[in-house]
């Protein structure tokens, strides 16, 4: 019987190798390993053999077996590869995600506002910098004077983690972080600390045409010996006519934020409206653009720095409402609606 275990793995061999398909693989597994398969017949064959012989000659055939199968499923393996190989070779290369007519890409409208208000401020002086959307409630209230159960919590409901940690509702969360930064340079050095940060914002916000639960602020601070309204002012005043490139009416009135006294919010004339009333404005002619006001003390010594000797401003500008009233949007979700058509039509600086 060894004979014919040799003469029928030499048989295989030379059938495998003349395979020029998975289909040839797979007709050879029926041949060799099927039911009525060769090497099931040599397993069949050993009835009349001794006990002893059984056992030799039953091994022998099962390595034949086993070899075999191997043998099978690496040839199969190969011609597969190939054949995956040669279907791709014969697409057509495009990418089937990319949109007809597909043009370059474009900057989006709040980033465009964005580049500008860093392009001003940095020529005034100011750091920009990056903070993350995921913050701790001491970032984002607590250590702006908004304890635990503030009435002004109500306005600002958010998303939350599960470790407690919540998607930031304003870009004041990292006005302590920044104190924090540059506070050994103010004290030290009498260095300022001048800095805007830019940032997504989120809250639990029923959606119209002027709120979003998603949107961009950009905050900014300047602390320093005798900073005073007017610092404030003017650096508003110098922003907004560099933004629009053109004299802005703006108005200020008293804001109440728990983190700068007094605060205000400084509101521009609706620029869709041209002040007569619209959904864009509540139809009121106004928009608040940038509620602003002098640090708190509490805030400032939560930040380590001494409000009796230190003074400062802080705003948050909207920059999606900037944007909207820059280019003339008239539904603040059109922004978040990633429509191209909407989208690409505000910048010639192409991607
Ligand atoms: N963080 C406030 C909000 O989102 C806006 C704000 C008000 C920021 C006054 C300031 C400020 O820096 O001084 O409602």
């Amino acid at each position: 019987m060894f004979a014919q275990i040799s003469e029928l793995r030499e048989k295989f061999r030379e059938k495998l190798a003349g395979a020029k398909s998975a289909a040839d693989v797979e007709n050879l597994r029926v041949t060799f390993l099927g039911k009525s398969g060769s090497v099931t017949g040599l397993l069949k064959n050993m009835g009349g053999l001794s006990p002893e012989d059984k056992k030799t000659v039953g091994q022998a055939v099962n390595d034949l077996k086993n070899k075999v199968g191997e043998e099978l499923a690496r040839k199969l393996q190969e011609f597969q590869e190939l054949e995956l190989k040669r279907e791709l070779e014969s697409l057509p290369v495009f990418d089937v995600a990319a949109p007809k007519d597909l043009q370059r890409g474009s900057y989006h409208p709040i980033t465009l506002v964005q580049r500008q208000c860093e392009t001003v401020f940095r020529s005034m002086g100011f750091t920009v910098e990056d903070y993350s959307e995921i913050v701790t409630d001491y970032e984002c209230f607590e250590s702006l004077n908004i304890p635990k159960f503030h009435p002004a919590r109500d306005m600002q409901d958010t998303y939350y983690l599960d470790n407690g940690q919540l998607l930031k509702t304003q870009t004041s969360a990292a006005q302590n972080a920044i104190y924090r930064k540059y506070r050994d340079r103010l004290l030290k050095d009498g260095t300022p600390i001048k800095a805007i940060f830019p940032g997504r914002c989120f809250r639990n916000e029923s959606t119209d045409a002027c709120h979003e639960n998603t949107f961009f602020q950009m905050e900014g601070v300047m602390v320093d010996k005798n900073i005073s309204i007017s610092n404030l002012i003017f650096f508003m005043k110098t922003m907004l006519s560099e933004v629009f490139q053109r004299d802005i009416k703006v108005r200020l009135r008293p804001g109440f934020f728990p983190f700068v006294e007094p605060g205000f919010e400084l509101d521009i004339n609706c620029l869709i409206c041209g002040g007569a009333g619209c959904p864009s404005c509540k139809h009121s002619g106004w928009l608040e653009l940038c509620p602003c006001g002098m640090i708190h003390p509490n805030v400032l010594r939560e930040g380590g720095i001494d409000p009796e000797e230190y003074t400062g401003f802080a705003f948050g500008l909207g920059l999606t409402r900037l944007a909207m009233m820059k280019y003339g949007v008239k539904d603040i979700r059109d922004l978040n609606g990633g429509l191209l058509q909407n989208l690409d039509q505000f910048t010639d600086d192409r991607l």
